[in-house]
Protein backbone atom coordinates (compact mmCIF):
# COMPACT_ATOMS: atom_id res chain seq x y z
CA UNK A 1 0.00 0.00 0.00
CA UNK A 2 1.40 3.63 -0.82
CA UNK A 3 2.14 5.76 1.97
CA UNK A 4 -0.08 8.84 1.30
CA UNK A 5 -0.62 12.13 3.80
CA UNK A 6 -2.68 12.49 6.41
CA UNK A 7 -6.09 13.84 5.13
CA UNK A 8 -5.90 18.11 5.72
CA UNK A 9 -2.41 17.92 5.67
CA UNK A 10 -0.79 19.12 2.46
CA UNK A 11 2.32 19.30 0.71
CA UNK A 12 4.05 22.55 -0.58
CA UNK A 13 5.48 21.09 -4.04
CA UNK A 14 8.18 23.10 -6.00
CA UNK A 15 5.65 24.62 -8.19
CA UNK A 16 3.57 26.17 -5.49
CA UNK A 17 6.58 27.06 -3.29
CA UNK A 18 7.49 30.66 -5.32
CA UNK A 19 4.26 31.78 -4.10
CA UNK A 20 4.60 30.74 -0.72
CA UNK A 21 8.55 32.56 -0.72
CA UNK A 22 6.54 35.70 -2.41
CA UNK A 23 4.23 35.92 0.82
CA UNK A 24 6.59 35.42 3.12
CA UNK A 25 9.80 37.49 2.02
CA UNK A 26 6.70 40.58 1.51
CA UNK A 27 5.51 40.09 5.23
CA UNK A 28 8.86 39.69 7.24
CA UNK A 29 9.89 42.86 4.92
CA UNK A 30 6.53 45.06 6.23
CA UNK A 31 7.57 43.32 9.59
CA UNK A 32 10.57 44.71 9.63
CA UNK A 33 9.92 48.06 8.56
CA UNK A 34 7.16 48.36 11.52
CA UNK A 35 10.48 47.36 13.94
CA UNK A 36 9.36 43.60 14.56
CA UNK A 37 12.01 40.80 15.03
CA UNK A 38 11.16 37.20 14.51
CA UNK A 39 11.09 34.88 17.36
CA UNK A 40 10.82 30.92 16.65
CA UNK A 41 8.84 29.18 19.34
CA UNK A 42 8.69 25.35 19.69
CA UNK A 43 5.49 23.34 17.45
CA UNK A 44 4.83 21.22 20.75
CA UNK A 45 3.54 22.76 23.94
CA UNK A 46 1.78 21.46 27.17
CA UNK A 47 -2.12 21.44 26.75
CA UNK A 48 -2.50 23.62 29.84
CA UNK A 49 -0.82 26.33 27.91
CA UNK A 50 -3.72 26.29 24.74
CA UNK A 51 -6.56 25.81 27.36
CA UNK A 52 -5.76 28.53 29.48
CA UNK A 53 -5.06 30.85 27.19
CA UNK A 54 -7.63 30.03 24.08
CA UNK A 55 -10.19 28.89 26.51
CA UNK A 56 -11.56 25.63 27.76
CA UNK A 57 -14.84 26.29 26.08
CA UNK A 58 -13.71 27.19 22.74
CA UNK A 59 -14.22 24.64 19.45
CA UNK A 60 -10.37 24.73 19.44
CA UNK A 61 -10.00 22.72 22.47
CA UNK A 62 -12.85 21.29 23.21
CA UNK A 63 -12.71 19.43 19.64
CA UNK A 64 -9.57 20.22 17.35
CA UNK A 65 -5.98 20.01 19.14
CA UNK A 66 -3.68 17.36 18.42
CA UNK A 67 -3.28 16.04 22.06
CA UNK A 68 -1.27 13.01 23.14
CA UNK A 69 0.17 12.25 26.36
CA UNK A 70 4.21 11.85 26.68
CA UNK A 71 6.06 9.12 27.70
CA UNK A 72 5.88 10.72 31.49
CA UNK A 73 2.57 11.15 31.44
CA UNK A 74 2.46 14.77 30.68
CA UNK A 75 -0.27 16.00 28.04
CA UNK A 76 1.11 17.98 24.73
CA UNK A 77 -0.54 19.47 21.85
CA UNK A 78 0.65 20.65 18.83
CA UNK A 79 0.47 24.47 18.45
CA UNK A 80 -3.22 25.62 17.23
CA UNK A 81 -2.07 28.94 16.96
CA UNK A 82 0.58 31.21 17.25
CA UNK A 83 0.01 34.13 20.31
CA UNK A 84 0.03 31.48 23.44
CA UNK A 85 3.79 30.09 22.34
CA UNK A 86 4.94 33.53 21.99
CA UNK A 87 3.37 34.88 25.05
CA UNK A 88 4.78 31.57 27.28
CA UNK A 89 8.51 32.54 25.43
CA UNK A 90 7.83 36.10 26.32
CA UNK A 91 7.67 35.21 30.14
CA UNK A 92 9.12 32.77 30.67
CA UNK A 93 12.85 34.85 29.05
CA UNK A 94 11.06 38.06 30.84
CA UNK A 95 11.39 40.04 27.48
CA UNK A 96 9.71 42.97 28.52
CA UNK A 97 12.66 43.78 31.01
CA UNK A 98 14.99 43.82 27.66
CA UNK A 99 12.65 46.50 26.14
CA UNK A 100 9.33 47.79 27.48
CA UNK A 101 7.08 47.40 24.55
CA UNK A 102 8.10 44.01 22.31
CA UNK A 103 7.30 43.15 18.62
CA UNK A 104 7.28 40.16 17.95
CA UNK A 105 6.52 37.74 14.72
CA UNK A 106 7.10 34.17 14.10
CA UNK A 107 6.10 31.94 10.88
CA UNK A 108 5.26 28.62 10.69
CA UNK A 109 2.32 25.61 11.18
CA UNK A 110 -0.36 24.90 13.19
CA UNK A 111 -2.34 22.44 13.83
CA UNK A 112 -5.80 21.91 14.38
CA UNK A 113 -8.02 18.82 14.05
CA UNK A 114 -11.06 20.48 11.35
CA UNK A 115 -13.00 19.16 9.00
CA UNK A 116 -10.80 20.03 5.68
CA UNK A 117 -12.28 21.96 3.02
CA UNK A 118 -11.25 24.47 0.90
CA UNK A 119 -9.02 27.00 2.67
CA UNK A 120 -9.19 24.59 5.90
CA UNK A 121 -5.91 22.51 6.45
CA UNK A 122 -5.66 20.35 9.78
CA UNK A 123 -2.19 21.62 9.16
CA UNK A 124 -1.90 25.28 8.14
CA UNK A 125 0.73 28.03 8.36
CA UNK A 126 0.40 31.31 9.73
CA UNK A 127 1.94 34.84 10.25
CA UNK A 128 1.80 35.71 13.10
CA UNK A 129 2.23 39.17 15.10
CA UNK A 130 2.17 40.39 18.52
CA UNK A 131 2.77 43.75 20.19
CA UNK A 132 3.34 43.70 24.09
CA UNK A 133 3.29 46.23 26.69
CA UNK A 134 1.71 49.05 25.06
CA UNK A 135 -2.01 49.57 24.75
CA UNK A 136 -2.80 53.36 22.71
CA UNK A 137 -5.30 52.84 20.48
CA UNK A 138 -2.96 54.07 17.38
CA UNK A 139 -1.06 50.88 18.07
CA UNK A 140 -3.93 49.03 17.26
CA UNK A 141 -4.31 51.38 14.09
CA UNK A 142 -0.99 50.74 13.43
CA UNK A 143 -0.79 46.13 13.75
CA UNK A 144 -4.22 46.47 11.50
CA UNK A 145 -2.11 49.23 8.88
CA UNK A 146 1.36 46.35 9.31
CA UNK A 147 -1.64 43.25 8.02
CA UNK A 148 -3.20 45.50 5.55
CA UNK A 149 0.71 46.78 3.87
CA UNK A 150 1.48 42.95 3.54
CA UNK A 151 -2.09 42.52 1.31
CA UNK A 152 -1.69 45.64 0.03
CA UNK A 153 2.17 45.15 -1.85
CA UNK A 154 0.80 41.40 -2.04
CA UNK A 155 -1.16 43.26 -4.42
CA UNK A 156 -4.34 41.60 -2.51
CA UNK A 157 -7.84 43.54 -2.29
CA UNK A 158 -9.71 42.63 1.15
CA UNK A 159 -11.73 43.80 3.63
CA UNK A 160 -10.62 45.26 7.06
CA UNK A 161 -13.70 44.70 9.52
CA UNK A 162 -13.52 45.71 13.25
CA UNK A 163 -15.30 45.25 16.28
CA UNK A 164 -14.77 46.00 20.07
CA UNK A 165 -15.29 42.94 22.69
CA UNK A 166 -14.84 45.52 25.69
CA UNK A 167 -13.22 44.86 28.94
CA UNK A 168 -13.44 43.01 32.49
CA UNK A 169 -15.90 45.91 33.32
CA UNK A 170 -18.19 46.34 30.43
CA UNK A 171 -18.98 42.44 30.50
CA UNK A 172 -20.84 41.53 32.96
CA UNK A 173 -23.94 43.81 31.52
CA UNK A 174 -23.37 42.57 28.15
CA UNK A 175 -23.47 38.64 29.30
CA UNK A 176 -26.47 39.71 31.34
CA UNK A 177 -28.58 40.86 28.26
CA UNK A 178 -27.21 37.95 25.89
CA UNK A 179 -27.88 35.24 28.16
CA UNK A 180 -31.68 37.07 29.09
CA UNK A 181 -32.00 36.92 24.87
CA UNK A 182 -30.45 33.26 24.84
CA UNK A 183 -32.66 32.48 27.88
CA UNK A 184 -35.87 33.84 26.16
CA UNK A 185 -34.96 30.92 23.20
CA UNK A 186 -34.27 27.81 24.86
CA UNK A 187 -35.52 25.20 23.47
CA UNK A 188 -35.31 26.47 19.55
CA UNK A 189 -31.53 26.86 19.48
CA UNK A 190 -29.73 24.13 17.75
CA UNK A 191 -27.49 21.59 20.31
CA UNK A 192 -24.23 23.04 20.27
CA UNK A 193 -25.75 26.41 21.15
CA UNK A 194 -28.27 25.18 23.96
CA UNK A 195 -25.04 23.85 25.28
CA UNK A 196 -23.26 27.10 25.15
CA UNK A 197 -25.75 28.88 26.13
CA UNK A 198 -24.66 27.68 29.56
CA UNK A 199 -21.07 26.96 29.07
CA UNK A 200 -20.04 30.24 26.78
CA UNK A 201 -22.20 32.57 25.62
CA UNK A 202 -20.65 34.10 23.45
CA UNK A 203 -19.83 31.63 21.45
CA UNK A 204 -22.79 30.97 20.19
CA UNK A 205 -22.68 33.93 17.97
CA UNK A 206 -20.78 32.37 16.00
CA UNK A 207 -22.88 29.49 15.22
CA UNK A 208 -23.22 28.21 11.41
CA UNK A 209 -26.57 27.04 11.45
CA UNK A 210 -28.51 29.41 9.41
CA UNK A 211 -31.66 29.09 11.58
CA UNK A 212 -29.68 30.11 14.79
CA UNK A 213 -28.29 33.30 12.82
CA UNK A 214 -31.43 34.19 12.09
CA UNK A 215 -32.03 34.76 15.35
CA UNK A 216 -29.01 36.64 16.38
CA UNK A 217 -29.83 39.11 13.92
CA UNK A 218 -31.27 40.90 16.73
CA UNK A 219 -29.09 39.57 19.78
CA UNK A 220 -27.81 42.31 21.88
CA UNK A 221 -24.16 43.43 20.53
CA UNK A 222 -21.16 44.17 23.08
CA UNK A 223 -20.39 47.10 21.38
CA UNK A 224 -23.61 48.76 22.79
CA UNK A 225 -22.48 47.67 26.55
CA UNK A 226 -18.90 49.29 26.43
CA UNK A 227 -17.93 51.24 29.46
CA UNK A 228 -16.83 54.51 28.56
CA UNK A 229 -12.71 53.60 28.71
CA UNK A 230 -14.23 51.04 25.84
CA UNK A 231 -15.94 53.26 23.63
CA UNK A 232 -12.98 55.84 23.89
CA UNK A 233 -10.73 53.74 23.02
CA UNK A 234 -12.47 52.19 19.91
CA UNK A 235 -13.32 55.39 18.53
CA UNK A 236 -9.75 56.50 18.90
CA UNK A 237 -9.05 53.27 16.70
CA UNK A 238 -10.99 54.20 14.33
CA UNK A 239 -9.45 57.62 13.90
CA UNK A 240 -6.12 56.34 13.84
CA UNK A 241 -7.21 54.11 10.70
CA UNK A 242 -9.02 57.44 9.35
CA UNK A 243 -5.63 59.07 9.88
CA UNK A 244 -3.57 56.37 7.77
CA UNK A 245 -6.69 56.22 4.70
CA UNK A 246 -7.24 52.67 5.75
CA UNK A 247 -11.15 51.74 5.26
CA UNK A 248 -12.59 49.94 8.05
CA UNK A 249 -16.15 48.66 8.21
CA UNK A 250 -17.56 47.99 11.88
CA UNK A 251 -19.12 44.38 12.49
CA UNK A 252 -21.09 44.36 15.61
CA UNK A 253 -21.46 40.27 15.79
CA UNK A 254 -18.01 39.70 15.18
CA UNK A 255 -16.59 37.46 17.71
CA UNK A 256 -13.63 35.56 17.33
CA UNK A 257 -13.01 31.49 18.16
CA UNK A 258 -10.39 32.17 20.86
CA UNK A 259 -11.68 33.71 24.38
CA UNK A 260 -8.59 35.63 25.10
CA UNK A 261 -9.67 39.03 23.37
CA UNK A 262 -10.75 42.45 25.01
CA UNK A 263 -11.34 45.63 23.58
CA UNK A 264 -10.06 45.99 19.84
CA UNK A 265 -10.55 42.65 17.48
CA UNK A 266 -10.73 42.70 13.92
CA UNK A 267 -10.63 40.01 10.32
CA UNK A 268 -9.42 40.88 6.77
CA UNK A 269 -12.34 39.01 4.94
CA UNK A 270 -12.53 38.30 1.20
CA UNK A 271 -15.84 36.79 -0.59
CA UNK A 272 -13.85 34.78 -2.94
CA UNK A 273 -12.70 31.93 -0.78
CA UNK A 274 -15.83 30.50 -0.28
CA UNK A 275 -17.11 29.48 2.99
CA UNK A 276 -13.08 30.35 4.98
CA UNK A 277 -13.57 34.15 4.17
CA UNK A 278 -10.96 35.53 6.40
CA UNK A 279 -7.41 35.40 5.11
CA UNK A 280 -6.67 37.05 8.56
CA UNK A 281 -7.65 37.89 12.35
CA UNK A 282 -6.27 39.52 15.39
CA UNK A 283 -7.00 41.59 18.27
CA UNK A 284 -6.07 43.34 21.56
CA UNK A 285 -5.58 40.65 24.72
CA UNK A 286 -5.10 42.90 27.58
CA UNK A 287 -5.05 40.45 30.27
CA UNK A 288 -3.61 37.42 28.44
CA UNK A 289 -0.01 37.46 29.54
CA UNK A 290 -0.95 38.02 33.16
CA UNK A 291 -3.46 35.25 32.99
CA UNK A 292 -0.54 33.55 31.59
CA UNK A 293 1.79 33.95 34.90
CA UNK A 294 3.32 37.30 33.58
CA UNK A 295 3.21 40.57 34.02
CA UNK A 296 0.36 42.64 33.70
CA UNK A 297 1.13 43.99 30.34
CA UNK A 298 -1.44 44.31 27.27
CA UNK A 299 -0.84 43.00 23.81
CA UNK A 300 -2.45 43.00 20.80
CA UNK A 301 -1.78 41.04 17.42
CA UNK A 302 -2.93 39.23 14.33
CA UNK A 303 -2.50 35.74 12.42
CA UNK A 304 -2.88 35.54 8.66
CA UNK A 305 -3.45 31.98 7.00
CA UNK A 306 -0.87 31.58 4.34
CA UNK A 307 -2.92 28.88 2.61
CA UNK A 308 -5.86 31.50 1.89
CA UNK A 309 -3.06 34.57 0.72
CA UNK A 310 -2.34 31.45 -1.35
CA UNK A 311 -4.88 30.54 -3.04
CA UNK A 312 -6.58 34.40 -2.89
CA UNK A 313 -3.04 35.66 -4.71
CA UNK A 314 -3.92 32.79 -7.52
CA UNK A 315 -7.77 33.95 -7.67
CA UNK A 316 -6.64 37.96 -7.81
CA UNK A 317 -3.85 37.04 -10.05
CA UNK A 318 -1.50 39.02 -8.61
CA UNK A 319 2.31 39.23 -7.57
CA UNK A 320 3.20 35.47 -8.85
CA UNK A 321 6.35 35.41 -10.43
CA UNK A 322 7.17 31.52 -11.61
CA UNK A 323 10.60 30.20 -10.26
CA UNK A 324 13.29 31.05 -13.02
CA UNK A 325 17.25 30.32 -13.05
CA UNK A 326 19.36 32.59 -14.73
CA UNK A 327 21.81 30.80 -16.63
CA UNK A 328 21.75 27.04 -18.50
CA UNK A 329 25.01 25.61 -18.88
CA UNK A 330 24.36 23.44 -22.04
CA UNK A 331 28.04 21.28 -22.38
CA UNK A 332 28.32 18.80 -25.36
CA UNK A 333 31.27 16.20 -24.89
CA UNK A 334 33.18 14.66 -21.51
CA UNK A 335 35.80 17.59 -21.69
CA UNK A 336 33.68 20.10 -21.63
CA UNK A 337 30.98 18.75 -19.29
CA UNK A 338 33.93 18.58 -16.58
CA UNK A 339 34.78 22.19 -17.28
CA UNK A 340 31.25 23.22 -17.74
CA UNK A 341 30.62 21.90 -13.67
CA UNK A 342 33.88 24.12 -12.84
CA UNK A 343 32.30 26.82 -14.47
CA UNK A 344 29.07 26.24 -12.80
CA UNK A 345 30.08 25.93 -9.51
CA UNK A 346 31.91 29.47 -10.03
CA UNK A 347 29.17 31.66 -11.12
CA UNK A 348 26.74 30.02 -8.47
CA UNK A 349 29.79 31.17 -6.13
CA UNK A 350 29.34 34.54 -7.54
CA UNK A 351 25.47 34.42 -7.30
CA UNK A 352 24.19 33.21 -10.49
CA UNK A 353 21.43 30.49 -10.33
CA UNK A 354 22.67 27.81 -12.79
CA UNK A 355 21.12 24.66 -14.25
CA UNK A 356 23.21 22.00 -15.56
CA UNK A 357 23.04 18.51 -16.51
CA UNK A 358 25.18 16.07 -16.01
CA UNK A 359 24.40 13.16 -18.98
CA UNK A 360 26.51 14.83 -22.11
CA UNK A 361 22.68 15.07 -23.90
CA UNK A 362 21.90 16.49 -27.15
CA UNK A 363 22.36 20.22 -27.80
CA UNK A 364 18.53 19.94 -28.55
CA UNK A 365 17.73 18.40 -25.44
CA UNK A 366 19.53 20.33 -23.41
CA UNK A 367 18.14 23.64 -24.78
CA UNK A 368 15.16 22.13 -24.46
CA UNK A 369 15.21 21.85 -20.76
CA UNK A 370 16.63 25.41 -20.23
CA UNK A 371 13.62 26.71 -22.10
CA UNK A 372 11.60 24.75 -19.65
CA UNK A 373 13.39 26.10 -16.53
CA UNK A 374 12.39 29.21 -17.70
CA UNK A 375 16.34 29.85 -18.00
CA UNK A 376 17.20 33.93 -19.02
CA UNK A 377 20.53 32.97 -20.68
CA UNK A 378 21.87 29.62 -22.21
CA UNK A 379 25.49 29.47 -22.11
CA UNK A 380 27.15 26.86 -24.69
CA UNK A 381 30.31 24.84 -24.30
CA UNK A 382 31.20 22.34 -26.76
CA UNK A 383 34.74 20.35 -26.82
CA UNK A 384 35.90 22.19 -30.06
CA UNK A 385 34.61 25.80 -28.45
CA UNK A 386 36.52 24.99 -25.74
CA UNK A 387 39.94 24.09 -27.74
CA UNK A 388 39.57 27.86 -29.33
CA UNK A 389 38.85 29.24 -25.72
CA UNK A 390 35.57 30.09 -26.61
CA UNK A 391 31.97 29.97 -25.86
CA UNK A 392 28.37 30.90 -26.99
CA UNK A 393 26.14 33.21 -24.62
CA UNK A 394 22.32 32.88 -26.08
CA UNK A 395 19.95 35.18 -24.46
CA UNK A 396 17.09 33.13 -24.03
CA UNK A 397 14.44 36.04 -24.20
CA UNK A 398 16.16 38.31 -27.10
CA UNK A 399 17.15 34.92 -29.07
CA UNK A 400 20.49 36.79 -29.83
CA UNK A 401 24.03 35.15 -29.17
CA UNK A 402 26.91 36.54 -29.14
CA UNK A 403 30.78 34.67 -28.59
CA UNK A 404 32.38 34.60 -25.29
CA UNK A 405 36.19 34.43 -25.01
CA UNK A 406 36.96 31.54 -21.75
CA UNK A 407 39.92 32.56 -19.77
CA UNK A 408 42.09 30.55 -17.32
CA UNK A 409 41.19 32.61 -14.47
CA UNK A 410 37.79 30.98 -13.82
CA UNK A 411 37.29 33.77 -10.69
CA UNK A 412 37.84 36.36 -12.46
CA UNK A 413 35.91 34.98 -15.76
CA UNK A 414 32.83 34.13 -13.74
CA UNK A 415 32.74 37.14 -11.76
CA UNK A 416 32.56 39.17 -15.17
CA UNK A 417 29.66 37.06 -16.77
CA UNK A 418 27.64 37.02 -13.47
CA UNK A 419 28.01 41.15 -13.47
CA UNK A 420 26.60 41.33 -17.21
CA UNK A 421 23.95 38.68 -16.03
CA UNK A 422 22.69 40.05 -13.35
CA UNK A 423 22.15 43.52 -14.36
CA UNK A 424 18.89 42.86 -16.17
P1 LIG B 1 -7.51 32.73 14.13
O1 LIG B 1 -8.63 33.60 13.67
O2 LIG B 1 -7.88 31.47 14.77
O3 LIG B 1 -6.63 33.61 15.09
O4 LIG B 1 -6.56 32.41 12.91
C1 LIG B 1 -5.96 33.45 12.15
C2 LIG B 1 -5.99 33.10 10.68
O5 LIG B 1 -5.39 31.83 10.47
C3 LIG B 1 -7.38 32.95 10.08
O6 LIG B 1 -7.92 34.21 9.74
C4 LIG B 1 -7.10 32.09 8.86
O7 LIG B 1 -6.62 32.89 7.80
C5 LIG B 1 -5.99 31.19 9.35
N1 LIG B 1 -6.54 29.86 9.74
C6 LIG B 1 -7.10 29.53 10.90
N2 LIG B 1 -7.45 28.22 10.89
C7 LIG B 1 -7.12 27.72 9.69
C8 LIG B 1 -7.21 26.44 9.05
N3 LIG B 1 -7.72 25.39 9.66
N4 LIG B 1 -6.75 26.32 7.78
C9 LIG B 1 -6.20 27.37 7.13
N5 LIG B 1 -6.07 28.60 7.69
C10 LIG B 1 -6.52 28.78 8.93
C11 LIG B 1 -5.48 33.18 15.71
O8 LIG B 1 -4.95 32.13 15.49
C12 LIG B 1 -4.88 34.18 16.66
N6 LIG B 1 -3.69 33.60 17.27
C13 LIG B 1 -4.55 35.46 15.93
C14 LIG B 1 -3.98 36.48 16.84
C15 LIG B 1 -2.68 36.77 17.02
N7 LIG B 1 -4.68 37.23 17.66
C16 LIG B 1 -3.86 37.98 18.35
N8 LIG B 1 -2.63 37.71 17.99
Amino acid sequence: MKVQALKGFKDILPAESAVWQLIERTAREVFHRFGFAEIRVPILEKTDLFVRSIGEATDIVEKEMYTFIDRNGTSLSLRPEGTAPVLRAFIEHSLHTLQPVQRLYTIGPMFRHERPQKGRLRQFHQLSAEVLGADHPRLDAEVMAMAWMVLTELGLTVRLEINSLGCPACRPDFKAALDDFLAARAGSLCEDCERRRLTNPLRVLDCKSSHCREQYQTAPAIIDYLCPGCAEHFTAVEQGLDLLGIPAMRNKFMVRGLDYYTRTTFELVTDQLGAQSAVGAGGRYDGLVAQLGGPKLPGIGFGMGMERLALLLAEQGAGTTPATIDLYLAALGETACKQGFRMAHALRGQGVRVAMEHDNKSLKSQMKQAGKLGARFALILGDEELASGQAVLRDMTAGSQDTLALSDNLQNWAAALAARILVG
